[in-house]
């Protein structure tokens, strides 16, 4: 997790630094700190919370230095102080250090440095680093100009067992930088005479849209108008620059008061974006999968691993990939994957969905399948994450930055992609009705409209909002695909309000959670699968006997009088009525936490990007 910035130019860096932070700040908020070249010294401004406080130390405007690097912390090790923040310097205050992931042999380094005499004064397992390349930078002595930097950084990364995306810059050679990452994001933007350093591109996407990415162990040496790349022998190697398409200006409020907001309103437009011309021809078009008949006729099974709200746009996933290609498909949760020993071949096609590409155990559940030989597809948001980089194969669902913490574009342009892909297989492996494929589609194109619908129906759950604000439990209900979208709808409550929720699948209820129900408890069911719909109202029967009140969000016409709050949403295909059917849900959790006057876009104790496990 964390966020990482740096520049290395002719400008004053600090702005950019603190601007640049700002940016990232969705990614962690402990803490947040700069360093910076000044004359003689490097500086070093931290301070713990938000973005805000560093940006208000007196003296931070008086920086002058154009090389920095910067640190938003979401701390794993040390609780969130000023000591812990980012960056770190050596006992010497010859290197400064901003570390993004763990070192997990964290304490026996620091117990080797304690014995060559370094003091610690952090809690960090970060601390370890600059002290580490400065043990090594005074036995290199004898090496000359910026190869003795180079190689200290180098034998100190090999020492370092986790995760790193790692910045470094020394006082011997104040007009350089170097960086270097493992299993941590970090991207280095290309400019005129400058170079910016990011955890992610649209931090930095108003200032270049030219990239090199980095693979792992691949080490960095920047100076103001050139950056040279060596492999982990220390070998130059060659990077190819990419360039970057997306808009600036999808990365900001745009008029909203949060961006989970303005992220909720932009999915007509995102979804658009998901399906692009796939639909163009009579065929759906995958031109960067080679999924022939003959490929997909082998597959005894897929996989959708993934983990939060990616997990939960699997499970609506899985229910149209079964269906329309009829191969057995299951979902798991990235964590637990990776560690079960799963029994994955060469005859199994295993699908990664991630927002931002660089979720740790996503991209391990991955690296574990492929070395089992079976086929790796990312579906990611962001182009050229890294676990785009490991995939055989990737697919992006284009839906534009996402900065809000609480994911709510991203999910249903996942959804809507594997629905696309879905089709894709089905007519690729002929196993489906064309007639049934294309009504699919049809739908698929409509549902940017409705989703514009969806939002203005949505709106009046304010009201409700307004009801339930102060509970301290809410329960979601649902069978099918509709027990996909509870989940779905819970985890967005539950991560933005702090309100206790469960969701259910409605055969459940009375095996335990109905237990739970009493007075006046709120209960939320989804009732879009019309095969499902009497099940269903039968298990919200069940709680209102027992004292519930309920909101239903349904695309059905039948008889409501039983429930207190009845949202009717535009009809769709089941396999991608989640799409709409979330919407009220995600602004269900945000009126809720709008009204406990919280922070929507960073809530407590959560990151972006989990790029730790
Ligand atoms: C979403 O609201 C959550 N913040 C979280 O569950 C997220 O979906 C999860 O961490 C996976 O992230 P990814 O899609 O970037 O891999
Ligand atoms: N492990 C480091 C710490 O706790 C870095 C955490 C981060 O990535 O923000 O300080």
């Amino acid at each position: 997790m964390c966020g990482i910035v740096g520049y290395i130019g002719t400008k004053k860096a600090s702005p950019i630094l603190v601007n640049g932070l700002k940016r990232l700040e969705y990614r962690g908020y402990d803490s947040a700190g700069i360093s910076t070249m000044e004359k003689d010294e490097i500086s070093l401004m931290k301070d713990m919370g938000r973005v805000k406080n560093l940006e208000e130390l007196p003296g931070i405007n008086d920086l002058e230095g154009t090389i920095g690097i910067a640190h938003t912390r979401w701390a794993t090790h040390g609780k969130p102080s000023k000591e812990n923040s980012h960056p770190h310097m050596d006992n010497s205050k010859t290197f400064s250090v901003v570390h993004n992931g763990i070192i997990e042999n964290y304490e026996s380094l620091r117990e080797k440095l304690k014995s060559e005499g370094y003091t610690f004064y952090s809690d960090t397992d970060t601390e370890n680093i600059p002290n580490l390349i400065h043990y090594y930078y005074q036995k290199l002595e004898n090496e000359k100009g910026i190869e003795r930097f180079l190689k200290a950084v180098r034998n100190a990364c090999l020492d370092l067992k986790g995760s790193f995306a790692i910045e470094v810059i020394c006082k011997d050679f104040p007009d350089n930088m170097i960086v270097v990452r493992k299993d941590s994001p970090l991207v280095i933007g290309k400019a005129d005479g400058e170079n910016y350093l990011s955890s992610d591109i649209p931090a930095i996407l108003s200032f270049t849209r030219t990239f090199y990415l980095l693979d792992d162990l691949d080490f960095a040496v920047l100076s103001r108008d050139n950056v040279k790349f060596y492999d982990s022998d220390l070998n130059p190697i060659e990077k190819e620059v990419k360039s970057i398409e997306w808009d600036a200006v999808g990365a900001d409020k745009n008029g909203y008061e949060d961006y989970m907001l303005k992220e909720i309103y932009e999915q007509a437009t995102s979804t658009r974006e998901t399906v692009g011309t796939r639909f163009q021809g009579a065929k759906t078009s995958f031109d960067e999968l080679d999924f022939t008949k003959e490929y997909l006729s082998s597959l005894t099974r897929i996989y959708i691993v993934a983990c939060g709200t990616a997990m939960h746009a699997g499970l609506a996933g899985k229910i149209a990939i079964e269906k329309l290609s009829k191969i057995p498909t299951e979902v798991d949760i990235a964590s637990e994957f990776r560690y079960r020993d799963p029994l994955v071949d060469e005859k199994t096609l295993c699908i990664f969905l991630t927002q931002s590409g660089e979720t740790a155990d996503t991209i391990a559940a991955l690296k574990l399948s492929k070395a089992k030989g079976a086929k790796t597809l990312a579906i990611s948001n962001v182009i050229g994450s890294s676990i785009t980089r490991e995939a055989d194969l990737s697919i992006y669902t284009h839906a534009g930055p996402e900065i809000a913490v609480a994911s709510t574009k991203a999910y249903t342009s996942q959804v809507v992609l594997m629905n696309v892909l879905a089709i894709h297989m089905a007519e690729v492996l002929e196993n489906n009705d064309q007639t049934y494929l294309d009504s699919l589609k049809k739908d698929i194109l409509e549902l940017p409209e409705k989703v514009e619908e969806t939002l203005k129906i949505s709106e009046s759950l304010k009201d409700f909002a307004r009801k339930v604000y102060q509970e301290k439990d809410v329960f979601y209900l649902g069978r099918g695909v509709d027990y996909a979208i509870a989940t779905e709808g819970c985890l967005k409550l539950k991560e933005i309000s702090y309100i206790h929720s469960e969701s259910y699948a409605g055969g459940e209820l009375k095996h335990g959670t109905i237990a739970l129900i009493e007075k006046g408890i709120t209960v939320i069911g989804v009732l879009t699968d019309k095969d499902l719909i009497k099940k269903s109202v039968s298990n919200l029967q069940e709680v209102i006997t027992r004292g519930a009140k309920t909101l239903i969000i349904t695309n059905q016409d039948f008889d409501t009088s039983a429930f207190d709050v009845v949202l009717t949403i535009p009809e769709t295909n089941t396999f991608i009525s989640p799409v709409l059917a979330v919407i009220p849900l995600q602004l269900f959790a945000y009126y809720v936490a709008k009204e406990k006057g919280l922070d929507v876009d960073k809530p407590r104790n959560l990151a972006k990007s989990v790029t730790v496990e």
